[in-house]
């Protein structure tokens, strides 16, 4: 008799669990879901999701004095790196966060060459609000043809605000963008890293 308890009890447990998360990631949409592309006069879809063009994104203010746009016919490593914005001084991507936590900032660079552009050598760094992101980063110093970073960051504000500042002489650059709040812990990890 004392047994009958716990086998009756798990399948209704696993039961629930699976219906949760059926249902869960079935409606999981981010609230937070910006998926920008640096510099891109178009909308460039990869793996599955659709970067918008950083001008064409209103709830994002870009705040530069100057910046221009890099773009490349070339072969690149996948679609998102095929243009980027480049930055002569210290210049910010300010996004409207509508839910306050843990969110996934993902940024991509890679050093086109266009016309009148060598970014190889241009040398950065990226800070949010509290947090410092990369430091000098460089492709002269590093062996890889590009970079992708990822970063789960809590925000505390209804902002988030990541500066992008080239060291002195260089310029900055960034290629695409993504913040992107995790409700769920366990259920945006899972749809993540698939
Ligand atoms: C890419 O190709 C298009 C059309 O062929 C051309 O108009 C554009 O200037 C090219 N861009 C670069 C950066 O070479
Ligand atoms: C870069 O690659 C070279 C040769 O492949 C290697 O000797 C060097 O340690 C690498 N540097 C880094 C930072 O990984
Ligand atoms: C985020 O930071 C706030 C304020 O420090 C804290 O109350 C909250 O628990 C943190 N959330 C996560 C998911 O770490
Ligand atoms: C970054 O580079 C600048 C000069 O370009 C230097 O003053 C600074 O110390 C460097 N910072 C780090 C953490 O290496
Ligand atoms: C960077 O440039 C500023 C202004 O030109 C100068 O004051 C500063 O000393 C420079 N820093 C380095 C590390 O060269």
């Amino acid at each position: 008799m004392v047994k009958m308890k716990p086998v009756k009890l798990v399948p209704l447990v696993l039961a629930f669990v699976l219906l949760m998360s059926l249902r869960s990631s079935a409606s999981f949409t981010p609230i937070d879901n910006y998926l920008i592309a640096c510099g891109s006069s178009k909308s460039i879809t990869f793996q599955g999701r659709t970067f918008v063009p950083d001008t064409q994104q209103s709830s994002l203010v870009l705040k530069s004095a100057n910046s221009v746009v890099a773009s490349s016919n070339s072969t690149v490593p996948s679609p998102i790196y095929q243009s980027a914005r480049v930055f002569e001084a210290a210049a910010s991507y300010k996004f409207k966060i509508q839910q306050e936590g843990r969110h996934w900032v993902r940024l991509y660079f890679y050093p086109l060459t266009s016309p009148g552009q060598n970014l190889e050598s241009a040398q950065l760094t990226v800070v949010t609000d509290n947090f410092v992101l990369l430091t000098n980063f460089s492709f002269k110093n590093y062996n890889g043809s590009y970079l992708f970073k990822e970063y789960a960051i809590n925000v505390t504000s209804d902002t988030l605000t990541l500066t992008l500042i080239p060291s002195n002489n260089s310029v900055a650059f960034v290629n695409a963008i993504e913040v992107v709040s995790l409700f769920r812990m366990h259920f945006s990890l899972t749809r993540h890293m698939l």
